[in-house]
């Protein structure tokens, strides 16, 4: 599992250009799926299993996206000034590193201010990108670019860029080929587009029309000094989804997902995120509607370019996915 979230972490794949992500997805679940197929959006959809009596069509989704920016004009002396693409915080920008799709790196440097205390807005960044004037500068307005940090292991801690959602992704990829006999029919979706307003999982979730949904993305802890006030933390299992900012859960779906996690002995946490939301949202919306659950993944310093995840809760969100996706589902009412 390190070795592929290490590899998954360090490819580039801002919002709208997940490609590169998408091709090493594809080229390790090769020979893994029933059916496989990208569409319009960019979306890469894995089919695995075939619907019994008692089984579901279930949809899960972890996105291949990740928070980046997008250039929307370069100077007369050549720095680049810059859009974001998802919800990147100023505050973590300047001094950054950035590596744009073409491979030119850059540098996010800040006009000066009067205020030293509190982050200036985006608009008032740029990149130098070591250019000396605009016609000597090696990217273009449209040209995107993600942050750049290394992946590490801390103890049992990983940290990396895009651990959001490439620890999704890495979680479906050994699901799937983990994943023996189901009575289900399970499409396992890498979603494009999460980032910027869940537009992947939107069309993927209208053309596999799915009974169940699940999506597989990180949400935040409350576990650091003076952070958040939240329940879920690290090191203490994968959490499940009661409700975020787009989304109130299906009751029936987190009890179902509770129970699971009970009887197959996996430590979880119940999770309620006050801020942002997930291709759940989309998924859970298509449609007539559609009963819908998400399966957390703790994460410190989420959209930062050091996003920390607990290497047992990662390991434990796999087994309660494997066992979520093998047994008949009861959803009750
Ligand atoms: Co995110
Ligand atoms: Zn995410």
């Amino acid at each position: 599992m390190q070795a592929l979230l290490e590899k998954l972490t360090q490819i580039p794949g801002p919002s709208g250009a997940e490609h590169l992500v998408r091709s090493a997805v594809q080229q390790e679940i090769e020979g893994f799926a029933d059916a496989m197929y990208t569409d319009a959006l960019g979306n890469l959809l894995a089919r695995k299993g075939r619907r019994t009596d008692g089984g579901l069509r279930v949809m899960v989704a972890a996105h291949l996206d990740e928070i980046g920016v997008i250039v929307t004009h370069v100077d007369e002396n050549g720095f680049v000034r810059f859009a974001p693409l998802g919800g990147v915080s100023p505050r973590y920008a300047p001094g950054g590193r950035v590596r744009f799709l073409n491979g030119v790196g850059g540098v996010i440097g800040l006009e000066r201010t009067e205020d030293r205390t509190s982050a200036p807005p985006l608009e008032k960044m740029f990149i130098d990108v070591g250019a000396g004037k605009r016609s000597d500068c090696p990217v273009a307005v449209g040209d995107v670019a993600v942050f750049e940090r290394p992946f590490e292991q801390l103890g049992g801690r990983w940290i990396s860029k895009a651990m959001d959602d490439r620890v999704g992704v890495a979680l479906l990829i050994e699901a799937l080929k983990r994943l023996g006999d189901t009575p289900h029919e399970v499409y396992f979706v890498f979603s494009a587009q999460e980032e910027v307003g869940v537009r992947g999982a939107t069309t993927a979730a209208f053309g596999v029309e799915p009974d169940l949904g699940l999506a597989v993305d990180v949400t935040m802890t409350g576990d650091t000094p003076k952070g958040v006030t939240m329940e879920v933390a690290l090191g203490k299992g994968p959490a499940v989804k009661v409700k975020d900012r787009g989304m109130i859960a299906d009751p029936r779906v987190v009890r179902w997902m509770t129970r699971t996690a009970e009887r197959s002995g996996i430590p979880y946490q119940r999770e309620i995120l006050e801020y942002g939301s997930t291709d759940g949202r989309a998924i859970q919306l298509s449609r007539a509607g559609t009963p819908t659950g998400v399966l957390s993944i703790p994460c410190r310093y989420v959209h930062s370019p050091s996003e920390m995840v607990d290497a047992g809760d990662v390991k434990q969100a796999l087994d309660l996915l494997l066992a979520l996706l093998s047994a008949p589902i009861e959803l009750g009412d």
